[in-house]
């Protein structure tokens, strides 16, 4: 019965595909309705905790796999920015999507708002957790307008408030809601789509924001206006945010505190100044000090005879030495 009403209601179908509708067999607790977890959030409201996110010794294995994740703890606070860094590989979708359960972890306990998640119904957790997907992952079929408008939707919000909601998002990712509204995904570029991707995770003014690579396809330019938009987003509603990124200069931009992870393990967390001053391991000096090494070496192509540039040979950059050689 749930299959054929999904396959004759297309936006019952992508919402399901986004799993913000429960899918069957979904464990949803019994007993206690899924508390709000916005409500919940802002210091001084009920059920309030230090730790908006608090990750406990979880791990993730795949069918055959050895630990995606492995024994994995972090804390974020309330208005944080923690962005996980790491390689390609690393677990840094997967521990993202564990937050809010569209992987359920195979071991340890995920508190939201000093609430363990297992408790809560998945689905409405997801609902109030704006969640950027890596790669955009827009609904090709949904104009941008709806796109923006989905969870709202889901969530029964009268149609004149979703629709000065859409308005409102659309400028302030830099997409006037009059030019692009109507728009389909295919009619967008690349980081157009992302910033809807971005508009859609805030819309329905969650308090926490789930973000995978959400500036991967974008240029430089563009990339640094997003970024600086999202600072300001992210201090005007005190957001809390997790982001992924395996680009060590957005990390060092945007964080508060920079989680460095390998091959599932949190190698190191701390303030970005803390990672440079002290890396406890080879991986984290390697991953900050590139993009001083960059610098170096754009040095070196800017000022080939400016003895400074010719300095950062020595620190082992092979690129800098063929450029002044
Ligand atoms: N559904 C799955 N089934 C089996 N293995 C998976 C699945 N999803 C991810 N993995 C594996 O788990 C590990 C961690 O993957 P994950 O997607 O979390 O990495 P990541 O750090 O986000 O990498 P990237 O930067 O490339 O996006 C990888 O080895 C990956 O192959
Ligand atoms: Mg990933």
């Amino acid at each position: 019965m749930n299959i054929i009403r999904l396959l004759f209601n297309q936006e019952d179908l992508l919402a399901h595909l986004y799993r913000l509708v429960p899918i069957s067999g979904e464990r949803v607790p019994s007993g206690k309705p899924a508390s709000c977890v916005d409500d919940r959030i802002r210091p001084g409201t009920k059920g309030y905790r230090p730790g908006m996110i608090s990750i406990r010794e979880v791990s993730k294995r795949y069918p055959g796999q050895v630990r995606a994740v492995d024994r994995l703890s972090l804390e974020v606070s309330a208005g944080e920015t923690l962005v996980l860094l790491g390689a390609s590989g690393s677990g840094k979708t997967t521990t993202l999507k564990m937050i809010n359960r569209l992987i359920e972890p195979s071991e340890g306990q995920i508190l939201v708002a000093g609430e363990d998640t297992a408790r809560l119904d998945p689905v409405q957790l997801r609902r109030r957790i704006g969640y950027v997907f890596q790669g955009v992952g827009l609904f090709p079929h949904w104009r941008v307008a709806d796109n923006v408008a989905a969870v709202p939707r889901l969530l029964a919000w009268p149609e004149e408030r979703i629709r000065a909601r859409v308005d409102t998002l659309l400028t302030s990712v830099g997409l006037p809601a009059d030019e692009y509204r109507e728009r389909w995904p295919s009619e967008l570029s690349g980081g157009q789509r992302q910033r809807v991707g971005v508009a859609r995770a805030l819309a329905a003014e969650a308090k926490i924001l789930l973000m995978d690579e959400p500036f991967g396809a974008v240029d430089p330019v563009t990339r640094d206006g997003l970024q600086r938009e999202l600072v300001a987003v992210r201090e005007l509603l005190g957001l809390t945010v997790v982001l992924v990124t395996h680009d060590v200069t957005e990390a060092l931009l945007l964080a508060d505190r920079i989680a460095v992870m390998d091959e599932g393990r949190l190698v190191q967390v701390g303030r970005p100044a803390e990672l440079y001053a002290r890396p406890k391991s080879g991986v984290v000096e390697r991953l900050l000090d590139m993009p001083r090494r960059q610098t170096d070496r754009l040095q070196a192509i800017v000022h080939p005879r400016d003895p400074e540039a010719g300095r950062t040979t020595e620190t082992g950059t092979g690129g800098s030495d063929e450029v002044l050689s």
